[in-house]
């Protein structure tokens, strides 16, 4: 294949040299995929306005995200088992998040562990917490995080139950997993995937194993991890989790204008508006299209991101024009690191990079700091 060019053509890369159990994992949605695929067509709903004739030399896409300097609106969205998409994944996509100079967020349900990304990356990174009913596990995380001097915390709230994704069931993906004859021809067939794994040892869950209690090998972790999602989590919580890390709070998973105000209330400094990329609850809205009114709603009181369905540069502006002051890509960093490793991950950022420059300009733009809702020419989106 030609290089790619788009987040598309690294999406067919990976399928190609991720096992299917994997790619699938990465490639799924809960129940019918409807928000899974909302988050990406709504964004085709709305419009740019084209401009001409104006200055569009020594344009900049620099800005900040809580206050921390980015080269580009862009960070790095926390996923579970990354390092099953490429050997050591979760250490690739930090650095090359690094040298992009944009944010990596480590998930709770990474392959490698803080402590492994902490040593290849110079700069801090961000460390995304789900909340467990083992308190004084999440209390070892948080301070494990503040070892690393993680930047931030983006305390997921949209999973305290696990949404279906039938690609997952049917791949055995489940707790506990259900390895067969199938898993082991899916990687056969997939040599250089295996060659780099078996060069690691890297591959588990390193947050997990020989943290937790109860956890004495690595088989238990699914049916650990399944059974810890706390689903008594309530906005309480919130204000302990705050107090323990006392750092930059990011509060990921707000869907609807009532919780981005509740979310406002406890003082954190960003939310992100998301639907944990369709994978949680089927049927809700795409993040784009509830992203006006929680802006409206809260706006002047948090900073706003969003993630879900952004697969290009395009899609940023997009987000950022409707009041997003950062965004979060999953699925394109994914794919690229299926595909290429390193190397892709810098590519899909690149793609977007350029992308988002570009159309920029051509909507009349030099720096990404002045970017408003005056550069769409019209949408339709009915959050
Ligand atoms: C394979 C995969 C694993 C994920 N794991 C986590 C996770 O561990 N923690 C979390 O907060 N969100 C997780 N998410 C949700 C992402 O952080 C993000 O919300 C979503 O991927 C954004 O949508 P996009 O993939 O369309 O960019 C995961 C998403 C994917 C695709």
């Amino acid at each position: 294949m030609a290089t790619p060019l788009t987040i598309a053509d690294l999406k067919k890369l990976a399928r190609r040299r991720v096992p299917k159990m994997f790619f699938d994992y990465a490639d799924s949605g809960a129940w019918t995929e409807s928000t899974y695929a909302a988050n990406e067509s709504d964004f085709s709903q709305i419009k740019l306005r084209q401009r001409v004739l104006v200055d569009m030399s020594n344009r900049t896409l620099e800005t900040t995200m809580i206050g921390q300097k980015v080269s580009m609106p862009v960070a790095l969205a926390p996923t579970g088992l990354t390092g099953m998409q490429h050997a050591d994944g979760e250490m690739l996509a930090a650095r090359a998040a690094e040298e992009f100079g944009v944010p990596f967020t480590l998930s709770t349900m990474s392959i490698c562990s803080i402590e492994d990304v902490a040593s290849v990356t110079a700069h801090p990174f961000w460390f995304q917490l789900y909340v467990m009913r083992d308190k004084d596990f999440v209390l070892d995380l948080i301070c494990r995080a503040k070892a690393a001097k993680c930047s931030a915390l983006v305390l997921t709230a949209d999973l305290q139950i696990l949404g279906q994704r039938h690609k997952d069931l049917r791949n055995g993906l489940s707790a506990p997993p259900k390895f067969t004859a199938k898993h082991v021809w899916q990687m056969a067939t997939r040599p250089l995937w295996c060659l780099d794994m078996l060069q690691t040892k890297r591959r588990y869950f390193g947050n997990i194993v020989g943290h937790a209690k109860n956890v004495a090998n690595v088989a238990s972790v699914p049916t650990f991890a399944h059974e810890q999602f706390d689903p008594r989590l309530s906005w309480a919580d919130v204000a302990w989790i705050k107090e323990q890390w006392g750092g930059p709070l990011i509060i990921k998973g707000i869907l609807d204008p009532e919780d981005a105000r509740a979310a406002a209330d406890t003082g954190a400094d960003a939310i992100i508006v998301s639907n944990h990329g369709g994978r949680q609850l089927d049927g809700a809205p795409s993040s784009i299209s509830m992203l006006p009114k929680i802006v409206e709603a809260v706006g002047d009181r948090i900073e706003v991101h969003l993630d879900g369905g952004i697969r290009s540069g395009q899609d940023v502006l997009k987000a950022v024009a409707l009041g997003a002051k950062g965004t979060y890509i999953g699925r394109p960093f994914l794919y690229g690191l299926g595909a290429m490793g390193k190397e892709g991950v810098t590519l899909a950022l690149d793609i977007i990079r350029k992308e988002m420059d570009i159309t920029m300009a051509l909507c009349g733009k030099r720096d990404i700091n002045d970017i408003d809702s005056s550069i769409i020419s019209g949408w339709q989106l009915d959050g």
